[in-house]
């Protein structure tokens, strides 16, 4: 039967590609950037987590979407990308909206996303089972705002950004944290690390993550 214009619902595409552009002027933060890339593929056994944490403004979404775009290639069967809205005067964005958003993304037809938050959860792991996929999850209000969010496959990476210290990330998940600061005394845009559970952390940020 011909389908009439504008009627249909347009298919997702297979492999999304959701990152917002780059910062046009974007500068500095080499030594994070690299950082940010030398743990991935560290363990093949573990999904990487990196949470940029911070106060407002201090270039947490920049240097995050910057660097998702520096790696995408690594992730050849997709970028998927939420602002969560943490911080907004608005209602965040609830892990179950993310979730139908990341599994239209995925493919998954409207009318087969579970209601339940963890039935959503556990169809997204699915979908991302075997896949290598980035996820970022911006401007986050907390640790359980993103944990259903995070894919469960090692050769996915989830990038998360927030205000929030994400303790529970860090401690329960094993988050590598990366803590930037307003422009300072050791220059603009300078940071300094926190290590997940599962690593030491040199000067900066850890380069191993055993
Ligand atoms: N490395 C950079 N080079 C150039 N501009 C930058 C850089 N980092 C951040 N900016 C600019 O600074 C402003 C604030 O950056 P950004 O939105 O990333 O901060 P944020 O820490 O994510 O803030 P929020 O907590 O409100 O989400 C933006 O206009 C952004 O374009
Ligand atoms: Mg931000």
């Amino acid at each position: 039967m011909a389908t009439v214009p504008g009627t249909a619902e347009a298919p997702a595409p297979q492999q999304p590609r959701q990152l917002p552009a780059a910062v046009g002027c974007f500068t500095g933060r080499a030594a994070e950037l690299a950082a940010l890339s030398s743990l991935l593929g560290a363990r093949p056994d573990t999904m990487p987590i990196s949470a940029i944490c911070g106060t407002g403004g201090t270039g947490k979404t920049a240097l995050a979407v910057q660097w998702a775009h520096q790696v995408a290639g690594h992730f050849p069967d997709g970028q998927l990308y939420v602002n969560l809205r943490g911080y907004d005067c608005d209602q965040p964005v609830s892990a179950a909206e993310a979730l139908a958003g990341f599994l239209r993304a995925l493919s998954v037809p409207g009318q087969d996303i579970p209601d339940q938050l963890e039935d959503r959860a556990r169809l997204y792991r699915s979908r991302l089972a075997s896949l290598r996929v980035l996820v970022l999850l911006d401007n986050a209000s907390g640790s359980e705002q993103v944990r259903p969010l995070l894919p469960g496959d090692p050769g996915c990476t989830a990038m998360v950004t927030s205000r929030d210290a994400l303790a529970g990330l860090v401690a329960v998940d094993g988050a590598r944290r990366w803590t930037a600061w307003m422009p300072g005394k050791t220059g603009p845009m300078s940071g300094r690390c926190s290590p997940g559970r599962s690593g030491g952390c040199p000067a900066m940020w850890p380069r191993h993550s055993h």
